[in-house]
């Protein structure tokens, strides 16, 4: 776990593979494995693969441009009606969403985290492509694949962001 942790990098570059529909399960499986606030699982899931669709999003995405290769991709959306509560609605989703990340390391999957929520037009857009309810607050989308990058382990140690007992 510790060293999937640290090796969790974001994957830009992807393989013309498509991941197996059992590994897209298990990470859904993972990310409903996270904590939410009064366990209310806020999280809805949208799980992207067609090729269409893909680079549909890396349109609308500014910075997603590897969804044109990336064979998969997962959406992370908060339930409103779940968890009206905007902000246990948004932690609940990047509880989710690092799970996603994490499972997918594990499982020799590259991933990396896109942007979506705070940003109108972007959450319009996908709203829009992807036929999501009005309730639905659409949060992060993951893109994933196998990776045909290589990347350095993270080592961080920030002692200037630790106070201890006391800032
Ligand atoms: C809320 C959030 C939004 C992000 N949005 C993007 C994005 O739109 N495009 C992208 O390529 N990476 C995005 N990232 C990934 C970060 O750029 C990346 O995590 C950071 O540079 C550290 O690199 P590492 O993940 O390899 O450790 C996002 C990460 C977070 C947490």
């Amino acid at each position: 776990m510790l060293q999937t942790i640290f090796q969790r990098r974001s994957i830009r570059k992807f393989k013309d593979e498509p991941l197996l529909d059992e590994e897209i399960g298990l990470l859904l499986q993972c990310a409903m494995a996270a904590p939410s606030a009064n366990n209310l699982k806020s999280w809805q899931f949208v799980a992207i693969t067609q090729r269409e669709r893909l680079n549909e999003l890396a349109e609308i995405h500014p910075y997603g441009k590897m969804l044109q290769q990336a064979p998969a991709a997962l959406l992370i959306c908060g339930d409103s009606l779940l968890q009206p509560n905007i902000g246990y609605l948004l932690l609940d989703c990047a509880a989710a969403t690092q799970n996603v990340l994490l499972a997918a390391t594990a499982l020799r999957i590259g991933s990396v985290w896109l942007g979506v929520y705070p940003r109108e037009q972007r959450m319009n857009d996908i709203k829009v492509l992807l036929n999501i309810p009005e309730n639905v607050v659409p949060v992060a989308l993951v893109a994933l694949g196998y990776a045909d990058e290589k990347k350095a382990a993270n080592d961080p140690w920030m002692p200037e962001k630790i106070h201890y007992n006391n800032w």
